[in-house]
């Protein structure tokens, strides 16, 4: 089969097309014919920085679509031809993805197998971010930053329809603000400034809910913005660098801080993301959310794909087909 394969960390160039050998699923596990791969920002960082990179050669890509190809001893549930979309431990950028069941998603009803690609990990992981860790709430005042990108435009609408009565975004650059607008945003700030906007927005009384997943300076001056009692919940760290807060920074305006990694979910407890993807999908077969696709690639193409989601300039989700 023809599969992805990093020798080395690097710039988009070692995104390499290599011939494999066909994987055969073990216990617990699945074979699925690709069809759809969706791209994910943790996949550059894997690439250029090692980012959850247990060694090389690394296959990168943390999700997919496609038909069962095999099911393993002990699965249950799924059978040869169905249609799936699935988390990926071992190298999603492939013809054939071997998978874990338990972190297998038949697809909803009218939900074809493109659209499927771009589910198991924005979907949950907006998900968790707004209703299990942030706890949003009625009348809840939310901060996203990264707000034009795959998890922000599903974050954006899963707030409003969570019952915020404001939501804020940041972007790098006003060009995505549009997008950011249509997806559930009251009104987008720019990277630079988003802190002072926010008080002028709030008339100096900040947010009750906020998700970062840039870290360092951009997570201290989102923290210096929250409302009393607001709560901040970390998931990513775009910006390369870290955070670090002590008991004084919490305590006056009785500030929380959280954080979620849906690659953990899936590892330690599948159930429970089983969980949250369900009610997560439930409401994108509702309607509740859209996630659009703005850019696809064919899979030997990867690296173009990195190269735009690179840019900064994209918003939506981006694909590989294969
Ligand atoms: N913890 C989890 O479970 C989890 C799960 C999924 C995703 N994530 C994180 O959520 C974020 C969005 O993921 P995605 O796959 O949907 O990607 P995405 O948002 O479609 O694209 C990456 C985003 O990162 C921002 N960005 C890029 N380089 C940056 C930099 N150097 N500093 C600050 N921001 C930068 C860009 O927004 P601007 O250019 O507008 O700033 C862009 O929206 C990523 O940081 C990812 O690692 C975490």
């Amino acid at each position: 089969m023809r599969a992805i394969v990093i020798e080395e960390f690097g710039g988009p160039e070692v995104l390499t097309l290599a011939a494999l050998p066909e994987p055969e699923p073990g216990p617990g596990e699945l074979t699925v014919d690709v069809a759809w791969i969706g791209v994910n920002f943790v996949d550059t960082l894997a690439r250029s920085a090692g980012y959850r990179v247990p060694g090389l050669p690394f296959r990168p890509g943390v999700e997919v679509s496609g038909t069962v190809r095999a099911t393993g001893p002990g699965v249950t549930g799924f059978a040869p031809g169905q249609e799936v979309a699935a988390f990926v431990t071992d190298g999603g950028y492939s013809e054939v993805a071997r998978v874990r069941a338990s972190t297998a998603f038949v697809l909803p009803p009218g939900v074809d197998l493109r659209t499927g690609a771009t589910l198991p990990i924005v979907l949950p992981t907006a998900w968790g971010l707004l209703h299990e860790v942030g706890r949003v709430r009625e009348g809840d005042v939310v901060l996203i930053h990264s707000a034009a990108g795959g998890v922000g435009t599903v974050a954006g609408q899963l707030a409003r329809s969570g019952g915020a009565a404001a939501v804020y975004g940041v972007v790098s650059d006003l060009d995505k603000s549009e997008h950011a607008l249509k997806s559930g945003y009251d009104r987008v700030f720019t990277a630079d400034t988003f802190d002072t906007d926010v008080k002028a927005a709030t008339d100096g009384r900040g947010v009750d809910l906020a998700l970062d997943p840039v870290s360092g300076e951009t997570f201290h001056r989102t923290l210096a913005v929250l409302a009393r009692f607001g709560r901040l919940v970390s998931y990513g760290n775009a910006g390369l660098d870290e955070w670090q807060i002590s008991r004084n920074d919490c305590t006056p305006m009785g500030i929380s801080v959280g954080g979620f990694s849906i690659l953990a979910l899936a590892a330690d407890a599948p159930e429970r993301l089983r969980e949250i993807a369900g009610r997560a999908f439930h409401a994108f077969a509702e309607g509740v959310v859209e996630l659009p696709v703005s850019a696809e690639f064919a899979l030997e193409d990867a690296a173009e794909a990195h190269r735009l989601m690179e840019s900064r300039t994209t918003t939506g989700k981006l694909l590989l087909r294969v």
